[in-house]
């Protein structure tokens, strides 16, 4: 392991000299896939998986081929889409028609299945992704307990609904219902929870639900085949690997995906979206790019502001969608700030994922060290400098970070979403400039703003509440906890997801409705007390 400022040469390991327990393993389980609740071996061309951890070998310094997995074609999507229609069937199939109760009964059972896998999952996410192994651990507890939360969300969403609605001259019981077949679709960031966020309040809400793993953060989802397999009638969960226009784009061209849940880049969204031969019946749910914004203005604490920076800029290394990706300090402050955000970088180690304290890990995406490089080259050539000693080293699969500081928000690396450890600091006078890059950019999903001053922080809030969807106060930005609304403005997202938000997403309003006459209210009377319906129904769920 190194810091950022020693000699980075040896961070890559030989095979014998990582902890056995953290060691890839064989991954056969990567070639199977699940459709119509049966899991298959798959016997066609395969996607060869290299990790983004590299060994060193005689032959030199490698990526680890950690294992393949299908390449289906358009007939292997069409059969997962098949299954999911029939266990829909149109609204009347088992599931969505199932009670609320047996739902939530079947999310219960799986849970100790998934979680009987944590560490072969746990694994798979640092060998993938490079995910640390404390940050792996959490992705994995944090996606466990939001299954249990939409659990406890979904009883208590289904009490409020468990009451009739008196008005005059009719009653009426509001529920919600499912909508049909989802197409999930995570980000490779957030494999396995970014999926899990939206495929299980699809799934609780008796949606049917086909899956497809990112490129990268494949292999991690087929040691919880079998837990989908055995929690939920066939049909009801399938997946699809492979191609992006191969599998997904013929699912969408067939009309049949009623839902689309996707998070990833805004261009890949809109092809998706366009694609669907009938855009009006189909439901998007999109978490896509950002440029969140900090915002460091004068009389902050600058020491807090720089720690909370180089944190929310540099955690997994920056490859959040919540990631601080601008930093606009005031001129008066600027100087400062910055040399104490590159003291706070310094500190950072780099290493592989298992080795203790480890922030700055190798990047999964082929070519991306050299694309950030690109855009740290424009940003000098426009007269920004790197400052922090060891910035921009390459090895292999590491980008050791950079900071730039004097940056102008015309260079390119203060308009795109850089997506990985390049920290561009853009000095500023008035605040109006930041406002005015808030205004212009294309996203709106967060911002964090730094000052003790209440006057001038009240200013900017009120500004940025209507730029951003949420506005962080002397502290990084950041998804949870998963009970508070997770969203975005322009191309940062679609819709709202949160715990009890995403419940909604994935269901509509339907109501029962009579007038209130006296053989009506003997009729539902008879068919609450015999118990013959299981929307209109009074029954309760503790
Ligand atoms: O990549 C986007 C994630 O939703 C960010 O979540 O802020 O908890 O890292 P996080």
């Amino acid at each position: 392991m190194a810091t950022l400022i020693s000699n980075p040469q040896d961070v890559f390991p030989k095979f014998d000299s990582i902890p056995p327990d953290m060691r890839p393993g064989e991954h056969p389980e990567g070639e199977r896939y699940l459709i119509n609740g049966e899991v298959h071996r798959w016997d066609g061309p395969f996607q060869e998986v290299l990790s983004p951890i590299c060994i060193r070998t005689e032959r030199g310094v490698e990526q680890h081929k950690l294992g393949h997995y299908p390449l289906m074609t358009e007939k292997e999507a069409m059969q997962a889409l098949e299954a999911a229609c029939d266990a829909y069937d149109h609204g009347c199939g088992k599931w969505p028609t199932m009670s609320v109760a047996d739902r939530i009964r079947c999310v219960e059972d799986f849970i100790p299945r998934v979680v009987e896998r944590r560490d072969e999952v746990v694994r798979l996410l640092m060998w993938e992704i490079g995910k640390t192994l404390p940050d792996a651990q959490k992705e994995f507890d944090r996606t466990v307990d939001y299954v249990r939360d939409t659990v406890s969300a979904l009883k208590e969403l289904d009490r409020v609904s468990s009451r009739f609605i008196m008005e005059p001259g009719f009653l009426a019981q509001i529920r919600r219902s499912p909508l049909g077949v989802v197409l999930c679709m995570g980000p490779f960031n957030y494999p396995l929870n970014e999926t899990w966020t939206t495929l299980i309040p699809a799934l609780i809400m008796g949606n049917t639900v086909i899956f497809k793993p990112p490129k990268y953060g494949v292999l991690l989802h087929a040691p919880l085949l079998e837990a989908f397999a055995q929690s939920f009638p066939p049909g009801v969960v399938n997946t699809v690997y492979g191609e992006g226009p191969v599998v997904v784009g013929p699912l969408i061209k067939s009309g049949r995906i009623d839902v689309l849940a996707f998070i990833g880049s805004a261009r890949v969204a809109s092809i998706l979206k366009h694609q669907h031969p009938r855009p009006n019946r189909l439901r998007c749910v999109f978490g896509l790019e950002a440029k969140n914004p900090a915002v460091v203005l004068p009389h902050a604490d600058i020491d807090l502001a720089a720690k909370e920076c180089a944190l929310g800029a540099l955690s997994y290394n920056g490859q959040r969608c919540t990631a601080i990706k601008i930093i606009f300090a005031h001129r008066s402050i600027a100087d400062e700030f910055s040399r104490k955000l590159v003291a706070q970088v310094q500190k950072l180690k780099a290493g592989m994922p298992w080795d203790e304290g480890v922030s700055i890990t190798p990047l999964d995406e082929e070519g991306k060290p050299q694309w950030l490089q690109e855009l740290v080259d424009d940003a000098v050539r426009g007269g920004a400098k790197v400052i922090n000693e060891g910035g921009t080293h390459i090895d292999h699969t590491m980008y050791y970070p950079a900071v730039l500081y004097p940056a102008t928000a015309d260079m390119k690396i203060c308009q795109v979403e850089q997506f990985g450890p390049v920290v561009p600091i853009v000095p500023y006078d008035d605040e109006g400039e930041v406002i005015k890059w808030a205004i212009d950019s294309p996203y709106g999903q967060q911002a964090a703003l730094f000052g003790e001053d209440p006057q001038r922080l009240s200013k900017l809030i009120d500004v940025f509440v209507n730029q951003f969807c949420r506005v962080n106060l002397n502290s990084q930005c950041q998804r949870g906890p998963d009970a508070f609304p997770f969203t975005g403005r322009k191309d940062s997202a679609e819709g709202t997801l949160s715990v009890s938000d995403a419940l909604r997403v994935f269901s509509i309003r339907s109501l029962v409705a009579a007038k209130s006459t006296d053989e009506n209210e003997k009729i539902v009377s008879q068919i609450l007390t015999e118990r013959k319906s299981k929307f209109l129904s009074t029954d309760f769920i503790f």
